[in-house]
């Protein structure tokens, strides 16, 4: 099994508010990019990485690869206006002995070698795709403006984590209508065709959005 990496780093943060893309605020001493990226290279799963930069920081995102050493990364391509975009432009440099395409979120850096374990499981049975994800434990309510429409039953209900593990060729053709955006990969797999599984997430990958969860994940360092 070759399994290629894609780190989604590409975004601006907007919501974490920071004066640089969100790839780049401080997580310790190191840039939060820093954490995903080292756990990756370390993985004795995954074999090559490349990273969706933000537009300009290609070059730190090289940086940052050769301080830690990251030895696997192939290649630092420039992200897109949405994460679908990024990830389809990582994907194309993604090699052709791929057999396994990971996709991660640079936003969610504390990544536990288990769950890339346990995502990669699944591709040998047939699945297109596999997804992290955890029962919702708060009750999810469909909403307009400040009405409640509709509350919908928690059973049944899971919130999807990266990373997500792909058939390569099924990411392919998930993605190449460029009109598909999609706020991840796996709903790019489903609208598809593809099988899609979800095996258990974890806690620690809890997604930096905003600077509160910036400081709950320095504090798990
Ligand atoms: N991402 C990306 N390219 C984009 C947008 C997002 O690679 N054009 C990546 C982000 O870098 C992040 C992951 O997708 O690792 C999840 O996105 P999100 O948490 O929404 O990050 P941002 O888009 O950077 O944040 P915001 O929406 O607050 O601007
Ligand atoms: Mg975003």
């Amino acid at each position: 099994m070759s399994v290629w990496a894609v780190l989604a780093a590409a975004g601006r943060g907007e919501r974490l508010g920071d004066d640089r893309p969100k790839a780049f605020a401080r997580l310790g001493d190191l840039p939060l990019l820093a954490e995903p990226l080292r756990r990756l290279d370390e993985s004795d799963w995954v074999e090559r990485i490349v990273i969706a930069a933000p537009p300009d920081w290609e070059e730190p995102c090289i940086l940052v690869a050769e301080e830690l050493g990251a030895g696997k990364v192939a290649s630092v391509v420039t992200g897109g206006e949405t994460r679908t975009a990024s990830v389809r432009a990582a994907l194309a440099a993604v090699g052709d002995d791929a057999s396994v395409v990971l996709v991660h979120d640079a936003a969610r850096p504390l990544l536990p070698e288990e769950v890339v374990e346990r995502v990669l499981a699944p591709l040998s049975e047939g699945y297109d795709g596999v997804v992290p994800a955890l029962p919702v434990p708060d009750t999810i309510k469909r909403v307009r403006r400040n009405e409640v429409v509709e509350t919908l039953d928690r059973e049944g209900l899971v919130a999807a984590q990266t990373p997500q593990a792909f058939l390569p060729d099924s990411l392919r053709r998930a993605l190449a209508d460029t009109a598909v955006s999609v706020s991840d990969c796996a709903a790019a797999v489903e609208a598809s065709g593809g099988r899609v599984i979800w095996v258990e997430g974890d806690p620690r990958l809890v997604k930096v959005t905003g600077p509160a969860d910036l400081e709950l994940v320095a504090s798990w360092l």
